[in-house]
């Protein structure tokens, strides 16, 4: 039996390169080899997002991003959370194997309480119980489809490692494996994107190239990057340079090479450097853009691949809470 990929993104807005290297791509690869189940986590979102159309719409727009990069939903099960409510049912009972201390060790909440205390604030001050409970709903996601690996980015690291500790409890308590016990999948360090700034590429720091913006946008922000005052003349590090970076992510290795020889060589200003990141990146982009345009033009064909999605992922998840009900003593 093969293995089983599981991995969910939050629709909090506009999908970027760094989400598209650093988790859709890598996933798709996955999904090759593995048995891959890959969601929506629009509950997650409802933490941060209160806005009904905003939401509305970010759902749709992280679905066909998906789609526009070649997930089929043929061969993998591809749904939203919020249309599995047996997530739900699951999350109540991890919760009885949860220790609040767990929780309060967890990054984003720690991070929150931080910035209260540095500012004079109420520690939970903005604190809501979804963002406090998020690792146990994130935990429901995980176990509830027997996944064995997910893929995720670093930060996500430690809510996998509850969601093993959490699903290790319920194992131990009824001594047997009720649940499965997942690990996390995480790329090196090199698949983190930097931003326009230098800084790692993520919608909190307004610093993205978005996936699916039109060709004249693309190169707009492209143009944006930040880099040094060395002068066209002057011979430039390729290794240093974040516009090569990214580059990287789009071209060959050829053409890496030989970008790389005309950065050392001189008389290739910085303009002429983003200049053929903006050539490369939208070599990629289009078909995709293409592919996400006609998508979002259809939403109803949209939500029918969804909604079939969430048939197939029911039974599975079914299966689980009996599983568990079963062994708990609640029938
Ligand atoms: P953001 O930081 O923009 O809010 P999310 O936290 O929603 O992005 O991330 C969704 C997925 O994309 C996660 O798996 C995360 O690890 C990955 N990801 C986000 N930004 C980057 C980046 N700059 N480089 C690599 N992967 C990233
Ligand atoms: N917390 C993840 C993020 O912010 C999104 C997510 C929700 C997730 N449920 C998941 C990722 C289950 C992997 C598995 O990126």
């Amino acid at each position: 039996m093969k293995e089983i990929s599981l991995t969910g993104i939050k629709p909090t807005g506009d999908l970027h390169i760094g989400n598209y290297f650093g988790a859709i791509k890598p996933a798709l690869e996955l999904a090759k080899t593995y048995d891959a189940r890959y969601f929506i986590a629009d509950y997650h979102a409802l933490n941060t997002m209160k806005d009904p159309a905003e939401l509305n719409t970010t759902i749709r727009q992280v679905a066909a991003g998906w789609l526009a990069a070649g997930l089929d939903p043929e061969q993998v099960i591809f749904y939203r959370q919020s249309s599995v409510p047996e997530v739900f049912e699951l999350t109540t009972m991890l919760m009885a194997f949860t220790a609040k201390g767990l929780m309060n060790r967890a990054h984003a909440y720690k991070a929150m309480v931080q910035d209260n205390t540095e500012k004079g604030n109420d520690p939970d001050a903005g604190v809501n119980m979804g963002l406090f409970t998020y690792p146990i709903l994130m935990a429901a996601d995980i176990i509830l489809f027997d996944s064995d690996i997910v893929p995720v980015g670093k930060d996500q690291v430690q809510h996998i490692e509850m969601a093993a500790d959490i699903a290790q409890s319920v194992n131990a308590n009824y001594g047997k494996p009720v649940l499965k016990i997942p690990r996390a999948g995480v790329q090196d360090d090199s698949a983190i994107v930097p931003g326009l700034d230098g800084r790692k590429m993520s919608k909190s720091y307004n610093n993205t190239i978005p996936l699916f913006v039109p060709e004249k946008t693309l190169r707009k922000t492209i143009m944006r990057v930040v880099t040094n005052s060395q002068g066209v003349e002057e011979p430039k590090d390729p290794d240093s340079s974040q516009i090569f970076l990214l580059y990287k992510l789009f071209a060959s290795a050829e053409e890496q090479a030989a970008l790389a020889s005309r950065y050392r060589a001189g008389g290739m200003g910085w303009g002429e450097a983003k200049e053929e990141l903006f050539r490369a990146a939208n070599r990629e982009l289009t078909p995709m853009r293409e592919r996400y345009d006609a998508i979002m033009a259809d939403i109803p064909a949209l939500d029918k691949i969804l909604a079939q999605g969430a048939e197939k992922a029911r039974p599975i998840a079914a299966a689980t809470v009996t599983r568990f009900r079963k062994a708990a003593g609640v029938q």
